[in-house]
């Protein structure tokens, strides 16, 4: 079994980033952070990788409009530091076909709510966590997902509820669905360090250890 090298992509302030790199230097998971990259300059996230000494990267929209060349520079980073596995953890732009298709079932999303529900372009942040409010919804959750070629579309590896309370605003509701989303990205990545992933169409099946 090949070690897991991850690619963290985050366009925010990183905490799930912050966790997973938690979990592997508690010996929880056996992986190693190669990279980190971003597609906002300021990105709090920055800041993890710079104390953590993990090359990061920052690739503009800007300066590769084209999507097919902004995949090139991504998948350039990925070679140079031999990247076997992507994480996106809170990142804001879609991953391009040519980077899909050349990390199949390599690319992990997490996503604040139990999709098919809630998900999609817009569908992050405190957007997520007042539509599941405003719906009215007894239970919310936390998505792990293989990434396809759109927006949270990808077959869920792992799928956890988390209770909605009478009292919730999306800051509280967040805040319980981020202390799950701080375990399972863990969890999920094991899986994959382990080998235990098969894919059968959309059904992921964890084998047992
Ligand atoms: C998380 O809620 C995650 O589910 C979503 O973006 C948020 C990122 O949070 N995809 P953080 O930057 O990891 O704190």
């Amino acid at each position: 079994m090949e070690k897991l090298r991850i690619a963290v992509f985050a366009s925010g302030r990183g905490s799930n980033f912050g966790a997973i790199l938690k979990n592997i230097k508690k010996g929880e998971l056996d992986a190693s952070i190669v990279a980190f990259i971003s597609n906002k300059k300021n990105a709090g996230a920055f800041d993890i990788a710079r104390a953590n000494n993990i090359p990061a990267y920052f690739v503009s929209t800007k300066e590769f409009p084209e999507q097919e060349q902004f995949d090139l520079r991504i998948l350039e980073i990925l070679e140079t530091h031999n990247a076997n596995f992507i994480v996106l953890a809170g990142y804001l732009k879609m991953i391009g076909k040519n980077v899909v298709r050349k990390f199949k079932n390599r690319i992990l999303n997490i996503h604040p709510a139990l999709l098919p529900s809630f998900g999609g372009k817009g569908m992050f942040g405190h957007h997520v966590h007042e539509a599941v409010l405003n719906y009215g919804c007894k239970v919310s959750g936390v998505t792990v997902h293989l990434v396809d070629e759109s927006y949270d579309t990808g077959p869920p590896v792992i799928q956890r509820c988390v209770p909605v309370r009478n009292d919730d605003t999306p800051e509280t509701l967040a805040a319980r669905v981020l202390k799950i989303e701080h375990q399972v990205f863990t969890e999920a990545l094991k899986y994959f360090a382990e080998g235990r992933v098969q894919v059968f169409g959309r059904r992921v099946k964890i084998l047992p250890k």
